[in-house]
């Protein structure tokens, strides 16, 4: 297949890559640095991904301009086994933390939370439909709370916090969908987790960016492998890592610096927004955003038409004019966008053009 073969992936994730960084990954695949075999059939303990490994910690820390009293995590287990080892690592046994219910992944962490430790619900959206983030003043925190967990965007809503909250506690965030997609303020932040499947690179990679003098708070018996000290002292090499998916990040790492950093990728995800949100606005109604504004994900653009019917016949013709991956998750329906940091500026144009010619013909 060739690269005019490749289709316009909307995919919420796992997502599409830059096309240099594949071709890279194609080229390296055989014979990796002249090592006669690939990446992936090395040892981890060998020079060659040694190498890989270290640069690809030393590029996230560069990007994402993470100070050095942070550590850089590079874990298995998903954003989804974060939702347990964080509270695991942050909290003493009689401490609690609040948790914000803002969609799908917000209830996910907070019912993984419940299960290991004191966790409270400080709002939830979910009368409201999960249709927007919540204002500081709707936060209910209690006296004595460690840290507010939040979810930087809700992939299945389309729902985003424009700015981080700005409350008297220390943040903690999953930032999986949209990691490194704008400047992180560190300050505010005792933890961010992310998969890497969406902005990043491949699934089997989540990363945890976390303050060092946290590190063994929360005093509790934990198996190595749970225990964040485990992956710091030996650089997330303590066990196998997940090699493959570490060595392609390092590449986007390198595309996405080469690029501009994380100021550029936020000023094209807000103008890929823009063209989205622009065109379904302009449809009189016709295309419909079923979220509050000001709350508009830059990164999973939902939408919905007149009918479901007309959403599936979208979808259908979408695909057939190269356009993949729109259909909404299926707890919400309707049509999903996902713009993530690797998706080019044409594959929004091409889908804006397709969603004015289709209303034109089936309105
Ligand atoms: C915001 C958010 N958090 C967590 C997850 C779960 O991530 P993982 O599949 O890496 O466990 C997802 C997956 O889509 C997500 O979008």
């Amino acid at each position: 297949m060739t690269t005019a073969n490749r289709v316009h992936n909307f995919c919420a994730g796992p997502c599409t890559l830059p096309v240099s960084v594949l071709e890279e990954v194609r080229d390296e695949m055989l014979n990796f640095g002249g090592t006669g075999m690939s990446i992936i059939e090395s040892s981890h303990r060998a020079p060659a991904y040694d190498a890989v490994h270290m640069e690809a910690l030393a590029d996230f820390r560069s990007l994402a301009q993470v100070p050095e009293d942070f550590s850089i995590l590079f874990l298995q287990g998903g954003a989804s086994l974060q939702f347990a080892q964080v509270p695991l690592n942050l909290l003493a046994p009689q401490e609690s933390a609040a948790y914000l219910t803002t969609g799908t992944w917000g209830k996910k962490a907070f019912a993984d939370a419940q299960l290991v430790s004191e966790a409270y619900q400080a709002w939830t959206g979910a009368d409201e439909g999960f249709a927007r983030m919540p204002s500081t003043s709707d936060f209910d925190l209690h006296p004595g709370t460690r840290y507010l967990h939040i979810t930087s965007n809700e992939t299945i809503g389309g729902i985003r916090f424009p700015e981080y909250p700005t409350v008297d506690l220390p943040l903690v965030a999953d930032m999986s969908s949209d990691f490194l997609s704008r400047p992180i303020d560190w300050d505010r932040f005792d933890l961010v987790y992310g998969g890497a499947q969406k902005n990043l690179g491949p699934a089997g990679l989540a990363i945890v960016v976390v303050r060092k003098e946290l590190l063994g708070r929360s005093e509790r018996t934990l198996n190595s492998y749970m225990d964040y000290r485990t992956h710091d002292k030996a650089d997330s090499m303590a066990n196998t890592p997940p090699m493959f998916a570490i060595y392609v990040m390092g590449k986007v790492l390198k595309w996405m610096q080469a690029a501009g950093g994380l100021e550029e990728f936020e000023r094209r995800s807000a103008a890929r927004a823009d063209l989205l949100y622009g065109t379904i606005e302009q449809s009189e109604g016709w295309y419909r955003s079923p979220v509050d504004a000001a709350s508009r994900s830059h990164m999973n653009i939902v939408f919905r038409l007149p009918s479901e019917d007309l959403e599936k016949q979208f979808v259908v013709e979408a695909a057939a004019s190269g356009m993949v991956n729109l259909k909404g998750h299926r707890d919400v329906g309707g049509i999903r966008a996902s713009v993530y940091n690797a998706l080019d500026q044409q594959s929004v144009v091409a889908l804006t053009d397709f969603m004015t010619e289709f209303q034109a013909t089936n309105a």
